[in-house]
């Protein structure tokens, strides 16, 4: 068996699949989220560290004398930023993917590379989330921080340096670092010296399936795994789910959505094509080609704090009987889900939520109706964005959302694309072991190993409902949401 491991926001989980993909011992462990001021999302590395062990110990028990682990591939949230010193020793708590601290570092970023310039070497602009921005805060913030950074790492590949001892990164996380050039998969010198950065800081960019060390004496004592285990690279957590679910250029048309408390819609692409204006990512992919991700910020997370704020106690099930009872278009009612400002395509962490065209005839099952029919549109204008640089024929649905057959179809009807479904539920944990399947040698290739091991998919909801009208008027109601901005 092969193990992945998915160093996540709120926890971290380990799992073992065979050579045919099918999951035979899983174990995980959480942490906190430190929030020590507004905007501001970081975590112990230590703590990673040390659940990172409980879970391995908990896997290595139930494999004990059934199966022998033959790799352990990494995968995990993106964009944090690890500061080491020249020892090794972790500077600062690691500021997280969702940090919002560094608006002025990416203004600075920005100054010195031009926008159109960065989009084109790296794929995105300056995004507050990703990783260069923190380190170019943290040399006007915290400047005796600063002088200590030896090497700066991204939270799984921190785990991978604490299990084998070895620095390494690969391009699916290294390119949402912000200094990847998407073309060369290497960093981009020219802008590093822009910004009068050490190219040594970064570490070396391996391919995703490649073995980048070997478990230690240490933590095979402390774990029970075997000492040498190797240790593959990895990928970030989009691109690891991606490859769980068989998602790489080798089999092009087919993309996902993820209906999770964000929605995520990701596309594999061959060449990097950014989108002009840098609206959507654009990142390497751990198959050796590219991917578009865009985000909505608050999806079935919108459904949630309706539920919440509005119908505490209200059956998720009841409330969407309601929604199904109402027609299409919810009788002119109107949600924009912004609730949390919005990534893509607006990249606008200032724009705020709204219901229009409310009436007295409308009722909860109307609220609720506009509230899913919200939700699909804003992902209706992430696909607009991307559908001149990519052929998307068909979308794997995944996430809480994902349950529901209503939500489902207005979505379907909304992006015009037919949606399918997998059994999978493991996330990019699964993408971590079927790289380490690659890493080991049991496949000569990724293509490979997605043959053996992508799901199968159900075919599930086709665009049956006329919602064209309907996002006509929601791109209406955009236009009255901005003028009332945070
Ligand atoms: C991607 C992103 C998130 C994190 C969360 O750009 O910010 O998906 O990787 O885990």
């Amino acid at each position: 068996v092969s193990i992945g491991l998915d160093l996540g926001t709120s926890g971290l989980k380990v799992i073992a699949v065979t050579a045919q993909g099918e999951r035979v011992a899983e174990a995980s462990a959480n942490y906190p989220l430190l929030t020590p001021k507004p905007g501001w999302t970081e975590q112990n590395p230590q703590d990673w560290v040390e659940a990172t062990r409980k879970a391995l110990s908990e896997l290595a028990l139930a494999l004990r004398g059934r199966y022998e682990p033959v790799a352990l591939g990494l995968s995990g949230q993106m964009h944090g930023a690890t500061f080491l010193d020249a020892q090794g020793q972790v500077i600062r708590p690691a500021p997280l993917w969702n940090d919002q601290r560094t608006g002025e570092a990416c203004a600075e970023i920005e100054r010195a590379i031009p926008r159109g310039e960065l989009i084109q070497r790296t794929g995105n602009p300056a995004v507050t989330g990703f990783q260069l921005p923190k380190l170019v805060w943290l040399r006007r913030a915290e400047p005796e921080h600063f002088a200590r950074v030896a090497q700066v790492l991204l939270p799984k590949d921190y785990l991978g340096f604490a299990l084998t001892g070895h620095m390494a990164t690969e391009p699916s996380d290294a390119s949402g670092v912000g200094a990847l050039n998407l073309a060369a998969r290497a960093w981009d010198h020219d802008i590093l010296s822009a910004l009068d950065l050490r190219a040594g800081m970064f570490p070396e960019v391996l391919p995703s399936h490649a073995v980048s060390g070997r478990l230690s004496p240490e933590w095979a004592k402390a774990t029970g795994l075997p000492e040498g285990l190797p240790v593959v690279a990895g990928a970030g957590d989009n691109a690891g789910a991606a490859i769980g679910l068989g998602l790489s250029q080798t089999r092009p048309g087919l993309g996902s959505l993820s209906l999770g408390t964000s929605g995520v819609l990701f596309v594999p692409l061959e060449t990097p094509t950014p989108e002009p204006e840098g609206r959507i990512h654009l990142f390497c992919h751990a198959d050796g080609g590219y991917h578009l991700l865009g985000v909505t910020l608050a999806a079935a997370g919108s459904l949630q704090w309706y539920r919440d704020k509005l119908a505490p106690g209200v059956p998720f099930d009841e409330l969407m009987g309601e929604a199904e009872a109402v027609s299409v278009g919810s009788d002119g009612l109107v949600f924009m889900p912004y609730l949390a400002g919005e990534r893509s395509p607006y990249l606008d962490p200032d724009l705020r939520g709204s219901w229009l065209g409310l009436s007295l005839a409308h009722g909860r099952g109307h609220l609720t109706r506009s509230l899913l029919e919200g939700v699909a549109l804003s992902l209706r204008d992430v696909l607009e964005v991307m559908r001149p640089l990519v052929r998307l024929e068909r979308l794997l649905a995944i996430g809480g959302g994902a349950r529901s057959e209503l939500w489902l179809s207005i979505v379907a009807s909304a992006l015009r694309l037919p949606l399918a479904r997998t059994e999978i539920e493991e996330g990019p944990a699964r993408g971590a072991a079927v790289l380490g399947l690659v890493g080991a040698g049991v496949y000569a290739s990724v293509a490979e190993a997605l043959e053996a091991t992508a799901p199968q998919q159900t075919e599930l909801q086709h665009h049956r409902l006329e919602m064209e009208t309907v996002y006509a008027r929601y791109k209406q109601g955009f236009a009255a949401v901005t003028l009332f901005k945070d």
